[in-house]
């Protein structure tokens, strides 16, 4: 994935941080002198680099956008969203956070679509797997690693995971393997590691076990369970089927509710189709509880992006409308909501 920071305009972090434009270069004005926090232009910033980003966004309260964090992507309905919301808020991280933060991208689909996209290729049949690591055959998750990006990371997959549920048998696994392989990524990168997973679409003991990860994170970190909404009956089916199964997985091993927000993807107003299922979802019990504040709207962008290999920020001019819902749905999923932001 050709995931160099993509620096933020000025406009860019006004919105986010819900500072007016001229606010913004005030503050950034002390930092102008720097050359490796801004991008300058004739004197005039053009871009905002990452590791300026977080700490403008840190010195306004958003202290979670420093914090480890795990972010699941999944539900049981197929092509709804899960790959292409997984790779462009890795992206939108990667312009947001710090560049010593890693960010780690778990592909745990046996169709590697994910690995396809941001690595341009599956796993080869040699190469160590998230099958081999359940399996005990890996000795160091570095083994499992391939640098995409500027401390950007990918466990590629490939169709032999397609055994993982098998290796998965004993229900103390869906305790203990995904926590496990997440504790060991942060040990290996330390503070602020972001790890994003893709799961397969159905209800996978993988699935299930990362899922139960979010749940075991620690009380200073950040443990997020996505589940995006195909905007069609049995899409939202497919969701609040995903939100129930959740709950009851990390109910019977924590006790808990699953801490998850659910998203529409694909929206597009001018269609009955979009605002009759979006209504559907606010009067949906299960579904309503765990709406975000923010949809992913429909674009072309999206399928421009998969076919370049990349995410919607590498064409940044065909992409600011939808690049900027990734980022509010990354500042989403990290617990750093609208109402503070704007406070
Ligand atoms: N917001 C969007 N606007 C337009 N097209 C989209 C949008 N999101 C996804 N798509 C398209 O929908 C298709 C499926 O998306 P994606 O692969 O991300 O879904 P998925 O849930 O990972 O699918 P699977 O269940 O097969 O793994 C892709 O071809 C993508 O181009
Ligand atoms: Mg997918």
């Amino acid at each position: 994935m050709d995931c160099r920071p993509i620096a933020l305009r000025v406009t860019e972090l006004a919105r986010i941080s819900g500072i007016g434009k001229p606010a913004v270069s005030m503050a950034l004005k002390g930092v102008a002198n720097a050359p490796e926090k801004l991008e300058l232009a004739g004197g005039k910033i053009v871009g905002i680099l990452p590791e300026t980003v977080q700490e403008f966004l840190l010195a306004r309260g958003q202290s979670n956008l420093a914090k480890n964090s795990l972010i699941v992507l999944s539900t049981q309905t197929g092509g709804c969203g899960k790959t292409s919301s997984c790779i462009n808020l890795a992206a939108a991280a990667r312009r947001m956070t710090s560049r010593q933060s890693a960010i780690v991208l778990i592909d745990a689909d046996s169709q590697a679509s994910l690995s396809l996209q941001a690595s341009g290729t599956a796993a080869g049949d040699d190469e160590p797997i998230l099958l081999s690591w359940i399996e005990g055959k890996v000795k160091s998750v570095a083994d499992l690693l391939t640098q995409v990006g500027e401390n950007v990371w990918l466990i590629r997959s490939n169709l032999n995971n397609a055994f993982l549920d098998r290796a998965m048998g004993r229900p103390q696994l869906i305790k203990t393997a995904a926590t496990k392989l997440v504790r060991e990524l942060i040990d290996h990168f330390g503070a602020g590691t972001k790890i994003l997973v893709d799961t397969p679409p159905q209800l996978s003991s993988i699935g299930q076990s990362f899922i139960v990860a979010t749940a075991a994170m620690n009380q200073d970190e950040v443990g997020t369970l996505l589940v995006p909404i195909r905007l069609d009956d049995f899409g939202v089916k497919g969701a609040q089927i995903a939100i129930s199964e959740a709950n009851e997985v990390v109910n019977a091993f924590f006790n808990t509710s699953v801490k998850a927000l659910c998203f529409v993807n694909g929206f597009d107003q001018r269609t009955k189709n979009s605002v009759r299922t979006l209504s559907a979802i606010t009067r949906n019990p299960v579904l309503n509880d765990f709406l975000a504040p923010v949809a992913i709207r429909h674009s072309s962008e999206i399928a421009r992006s998969i076919a370049r290999r990349s995410s919607v920020f590498t064409d940044y001019k065909n992409a600011t409308t939808i690049g900027a819902d990734y980022m509010d749905l990354l500042l989403s999923a990290l617990g750093c909501e609208r109402d503070e932001r704007t406070e």
